[in-house]
């Protein structure tokens, strides 16, 4: 079945309702199996972080904590360095933090935040992404649970958004490229 797009600056759905329910349902089966027994925190990055956390913090079937964090850039460019706006509301030293994005591109934004995170000695630092857009990446970084490899290509929906719209579609859709051309 074709879904009718809400704009025409979209392309295609690239990933279905069905399909991302399914990731959410592995990748918190996952989580559960290596936590058991665990102090575990889910932290995401707002705004885009947050629709796949309220999904995924479901699905993993174990007492967890939710944190909150939220940057920005100080300025345009990806090289410009990020500014925590919004920090962790609880002390992390001595648990089991997850960090979980909706999507790793640069990957710039959370090889910062790892590294705060890790001043701060949380037993364990891992990270969980929904999205994987690995032909962008400037700095390695280690995943440990990832929902879908995406194409280079800008993506909206399911939290993710294009000035501030469309993070509350239930699929992920690719926009059209002289739209992401304009947004680089
Ligand atoms: P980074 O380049 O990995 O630091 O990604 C920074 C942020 O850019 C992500 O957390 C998203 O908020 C945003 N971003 C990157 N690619 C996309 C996309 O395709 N759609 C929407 N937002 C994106």
């Amino acid at each position: 079945m074709t879904l009718a797009l809400p704009d025409d600056r979209m392309d295609q759905v690239l990933l279905t309702e069905e399909q991302l329910s399914d990731a959410v349902a592995r990748l918190g089966r996952e989580i559960a199996g290596d936590y058991t027994g665990r102090d575990l925190v889910l932290v995401t990055v707002l705004k885009g972080g947050a629709v796949f956390l309220a999904d995924l913090c479901r699905a993993v079937e174990l007492p967890v904590t939710l944190d909150f964090m939220a940057v920005s850039s100080y300025g345009p460019q990806v090289q410009d360095a990020v500014r925590i706006t919004k920090d962790l509301d609880d002390a992390i030293e001595g648990r089991d933090v997850l960090m979980v994005e909706d999507i790793i591109d640069t990957g710039l934004t959370l090889n910062y935040l790892l590294r705060v995170i890790r001043q701060r000695q949380p037993a364990s630092l891992a990270v969980c992404t929904l999205l994987d857009k690995d032909a962008r990446r400037l700095v390695d970084l280690p995943i440990e649970y990832r929902g879908f490899a995406v194409p280079d290509r800008f993506v909206v929906g399911y939290g993710l958004d294009l000035d501030g719209l469309w993070r509350n579609l239930p699929y992920v859709a690719t926009l059209k490229d002289d739209i992401w051309e304009t947004w680089q």
